[in-house]
């Protein structure tokens, strides 16, 4: 069974994730642990707490991590997710409320006491990750393993020409976190982005059933609505599912030892992912190369259509 913590920024593609790794009976989700990123961290706690209520799981613990990047000025995705984060979904105010405990503070907890055993998962910014290293750098050595969405390898970023969201919003964190000497994987757009979904295919999964699958309508035709102008963004990429996905199945992607460094100067290219795939012997990371879209499809279909029918 894999113990995970889900570092996150919810965010749509976040909360399918999220509800991915709820699905999942390979994992047991530890804790969630929220950060700000395409929204700001009320935005992304709540509706970490208000998703977890909606799957009837409020027994998970969501702990509130940081609210600004470390050095550069906050930029959120708001344009991409919406001013609440989720689309057009709108849930009540959540019952529940975060624990009290930091997420920085968490993961070091769940960490230290676990050695060996915690996997983490991050698909925000990489604030939280960075903070907790520097807080207590043993996690490097204690963690199982750590999977990232972020980064553009070998293709263009999304926010810049050169940047990747996540590793823009906090390049400073993203440069920790890279060179913590951690067992690290990266699921970067060059990933990603040959995971795409039509909004056909969503309508097909969400014509019928319950509560999830109507939340999941909502948050995707808010993303197709958006796009709609633009021919070539016509198709969801499930950046964050398969971010989790590959933390269950790592062979759903071709790996590649890389050393990746994080541009902290650069007036046009700040954030860009720099990737030396010619020196495996420097490598700090293993980067993502390909990825087999169609098994990926499939997986989460079916995991999904068997948990929430
Ligand atoms: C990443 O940026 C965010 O907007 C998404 O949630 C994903 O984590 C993709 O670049
Ligand atoms: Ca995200």
């Amino acid at each position: 069974m894999l113990r995970l913590i889900l570092d996150t920024d919810p965010g749509i593609d976040d909360a399918l994730a999220l509800f991915l790794a709820l699905a999942s009976p390979e994992i047991t989700l530890e804790a969630i642990t929220t950060v700000c990123g395409n929204v700001p961290l009320a935005r992304t706690t709540r509706n970490a707490l208000t998703l977890l209520e909606l799957a009837g799981r409020t027994d998970i613990p969501v702990a509130a991590g940081t609210s600004c990047p470390l050095v550069v000025p906050y930029v959120d995705a708001a344009l991409v997710h919406g001013g609440t984060g989720l689309g057009s979904l709108t849930l009540p105010d959540p019952q529940i409320q975060p624990v009290s405990q930091h997420a920085v503070d968490l993961i070091i907890e769940k960490i230290m006491s676990a050695p060996g055993e915690i996997t983490l998962v991050a698909v925000g910014p990489l604030t939280n990750l960075a903070l907790a290293l520097r807080k207590e750098p043993r996690i490097a050595h204690a963690v199982r393993e750590v999977y990232i969405m972020g980064g553009a390898l070998r293709v263009p970023g999304n926010v810049t020409p050169a940047a990747e969201f996540n590793i823009y919003c906090d390049p400073h964190a993203a440069h920790a976190v890279f060179h913590a000497g951690w067992p690290l994987r990266l699921v970067s757009l060059d990933a990603t982005h040959q995971v795409s979904i039509s909004q056909t295919r969503f309508a097909e999964f969400t014509s019928y059933g319950g509560a999830i699958k109507q939340a999941i309508r909502q948050m995707t035709d808010f993303y197709f609505d958006v796009f709609q102008a633009n021919e070539t963004s016509k198709k969801f990429h499930m950046h964050d599912p398969l971010c989790l996905a590959a933390a269950i199945y790592s062979d759903l992607i071709t790996w590649e030892p890389a050393y990746v460094d994080v541009e902290l100067q650069g007036t046009l290219t700040l954030g860009e992912t720099v990737a030396d795939f010619k020196h495996p012997e420097k490598a700090n990371l293993l980067g993502s190369v390909a990825v087999d879209a169609e098994r990926f499809t499939q997986f989460y279909f079916e995991r999904m259509s068997q948990a929430y029918p």
